[in-house]
């Protein structure tokens, strides 16, 4: 048995441009969209972000967009990254508060230079994280684009060698690419993965995908690499206390991750336990492909958006 059908309805649902305008028009779906995405711009996300970290989370902001096939939207996109660093700085927020960037909303996708505009604007915003004293990560999309956003980091690296990325458990790639970035200081941000991926490239089912995430942490426990554990499920969260335990990590060389709104008692948890937890925080008006994908993670949340519709 593959992905639930539901799950697979979903993910296919957050490409479609029809679904799109059909989800995006209900003027009640933003109630739940709030739950997950920090507002539709910089000066609501920076109260989210520095209530955050009044709090001891660390964050990691990411402006919402992806798939942009024009080069003066993949501009605006670095523009903004640049300023909201600016704006961090300027808050004294700026050292717990990193930024999150998809390439494809950067100019991965553009049908002329792609790679080469995606790379200019990552470095743009690489001096800008560099000037504001905090890191960056990339995201990583779906499986077509992995070994872009893998060049991309590594020239990247070169000069800023403290920018992380994302990657998934799912991919069966993934084995191998976590043994090349098990290396010292890298930032590896460890994911199950939210796209819906091919059988010849992919894990299907759900317990394939945690046991190789479980191989893959143990890589980077035992590596000299950072971890950054990216997960909601306790069994992972235990499993990577035990890997920790066993490697005799102390808490400043790794730490967890969660999405804004999820798990939001646990996140707290973990701080008071002295670990690092880092949230990631969403801001935009384009949340119609991140809202889709954090539907179709979980039954419940479709619920509670279809129960949001009856009621209004
Ligand atoms: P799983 O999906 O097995 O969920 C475990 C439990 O967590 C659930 O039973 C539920 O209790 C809770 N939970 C999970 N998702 C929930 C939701 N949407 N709403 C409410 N509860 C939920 N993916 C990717 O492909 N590229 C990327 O760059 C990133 N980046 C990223 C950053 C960070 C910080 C996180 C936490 C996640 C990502 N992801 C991602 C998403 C990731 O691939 C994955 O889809 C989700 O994290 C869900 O997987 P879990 O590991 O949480 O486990």
């Amino acid at each position: 048995m593959g992905p639930p059908m539901l799950s697979r309805t979903l993910l296919a649902a957050s490409r479609s441009r029809k679904m799109r305008s059909a989800i995006t028009g209900v003027p009640v779906t933003r109630r739940v969209v709030d739950r997950f995405v920090a507002g539709d711009n910089l000066d609501q996300a920076s109260l989210v972000i520095g209530g955050l970290v009044s709090e001891g989370l660390r964050v990691t902001v990411d402006r919402l967009g992806e798939d942009t096939l024009d080069a003066s939207d993949a501009a605006a996109t670095r523009d903004a990254y640049v300023e909201m660093l600016k704006r961090f700085s300027d808050l004294g927020i700026a050292e717990n508060t990193e930024v999150s960037l998809k390439l494809s909303a950067l100019g991965q996708k553009l049908p002329k230079d792609a790679e080469k505009i995606a790379m200019e604007n990552a470095v743009a915003i690489a001096e800008a994280a560099r000037a504001a004293g905090t890191t960056m990560t990339l995201d990583m999309e779906d499986h077509t684009t992995v070994d872009a956003t893998l060049g991309t980091l590594r020239e990247l690296r070169a000069d800023f060698p403290w920018v992380g990325v994302a990657i998934q458990a799912a991919l069966f790639r993934t084995e191998g690419d976590i043994t090349d970035l098990a290396t010292a200081g890298s930032r590896v941000r460890l994911v199950k993965g939210a796209y819906m991926e091919p059988a010849s490239v992919a894990h299907q089912e759900k317990h394939e995908v945690d046991k190789a995430y479980v191989r893959a942490m143990k890589t980077l426990m035992n590596s000299p690499a950072y971890p950054m554990i990216a997960s909601h499920d306790q069994r992972m969260i235990d499993i990577a206390h035990k890997l920790i335990a066993d490697a005799g990590r102390e808490p400043d060389s790794y730490e967890f991750q969660m999405l804004h709104g999820i798990r939001t008692t646990e996140q707290r948890a973990i701080v008071a336990s002295g670990e690092a937890m880092r949230v990631y925080v969403p801001f935009g008006d384009d949340w119609y492909g991140y809202f889709m994908r954090r539907l179709a993670e979980r039954p419940a949340n479709v619920m509670f958006f279809l129960n949001s519709l009856v009621k209004r």
